[in-house]
């Protein structure tokens, strides 16, 4: 199988890919210079190549997606590999089929890769243990989000033109909101770590924990004080759906104190960078006129995703562990 052209030479040894937490910063470049070699495919009017021909990618969520499933939809359909779509609802999951079941049966299909999103922390560990192809991590309960936390510091380091080094030392990062209920704050974390960046963590006490400093990361509970500190905030959504009790007072509270306003970039340097997951709850993280604003890089995280999972697929199934 051939690389892209302007893929360099590194021995890739993950045969999957569940979290950044075991990413070297070698791993990570590695894994970006790839991606910026897929980058071009597509601007192509044909936007193919047979990276992946004769490989099937099946997309197995157990969880509602729109970003996430589409874009590893159309990263795989890019490298020329069929893609088989599968929803929890829908299947055997919901006659009582056990997740190791389920997966053993799609592989004896002859799939290559599993793509797998679930609402159990770990799930993807688990399923990397009992099938024999190779498992992507597209979000398992509150552990990681890999390739959204990939897509996240890659568009970081293009937009500071560090997509050369993409090393982050010097950089300040925030990400604001619901760290505790986290997948996307935590791969945020060690990508951010591994590269070199400072980390502020930002949210009321109840959804950030004091054990996140031993992340390495700086823990405020005040928006305000560290807006003008951070070269980026990367916004996350309050997952109500993780929420077994509540959690601030009320909506319109946490808009007050935590939400990105029109009003309170202001505080910030004028090229803060803004971050945002997806789904944005609008008017609560974010204010539409910073969620659609020149600080905004969110449509640029959706794009460059495409690139990132291209890789990310590409490289584990030819990796040589
Ligand atoms: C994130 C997820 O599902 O973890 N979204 C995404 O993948 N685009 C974040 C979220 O749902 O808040």
């Amino acid at each position: 199988m051939t690389p892209p052209d302007s893929a360099p030479k590194y021995t890739w040894r993950h045969r999957h890919l569940l979290g950044l937490e075991e990413l070297s910063a070698d791993d990570l470049r590695f894994l970006f210079r790839t991606a910026r070699g897929f980058e071009e495919v597509s601007t192509r009017s044909v936007k193919k190549v047979p990276a992946l021909r004769g490989k099937v990618v099946v997309n197995l969520f157990f969880e509602d997606s729109t970003r996430t499933r589409s874009s590893f939809h159309l990263a795989a359909s890019r490298l020329s590999a069929d893609v088989l779509e599968l929803a929890g609802k829908g299947s055997s999951m919901s006659k009582g089929e056990t997740l190791t079941d389920t997966a053993r049966n799609i592989e004896a299909m002859g799939v290559d890769i599993i793509v797998c999103r679930h609402n159990q922390s770990g799930a993807a560990r688990h399923l990397a243990q009992a099938v024999n192809c190779n498992v992507v991590n597209a979000g398992d309960g509150q552990h990681e989000h890999p390739t959204q936390g990939l897509l996240d510091i890659f568009t970081l380091c293009k937009r500071w033109g560090l997509d050369d080094t993409f090393d982050l030392t010097g950089k300040t990062v925030a990400i604001v909101g619901d760290i505790a209920h986290s997948r996307v704050a935590r791969s945020n974390i060690y990508g951010l770590r591994t590269l070199g960046a400072k980390i502020i963590l930002v949210g009321p006490p109840t959804l950030l924990p004091q054990s996140f400093k031993d992340l390495g990361c700086e823990i405020s509970h005040d928006l305000d004080q560290v807006l003008g500190r951070v070269d980026a905030v990367n916004m996350l959504r309050i997952q109500f759906e993780r929420m077994t009790s509540q959690f601030f007072p009320s909506v319109r509270e946490y808009a007050t104190m935590f939400g990105l306003t029109a009003k309170r970039i202001k505080l910030a340097k004028p090229d803060l960078l803004v971050m945002h997951p997806g789904p944005i709850n609008r008017g609560m993280e974010l204010d539409a006129a910073v969620a659609d604003g020149p600080n905004s890089a969110i449509l640029e995280q959706v794009t460059n995703g495409l690139a990132i999972r291209m890789a990310a697929l590409f490289l584990v199934i030819n990796a040589k562990p």
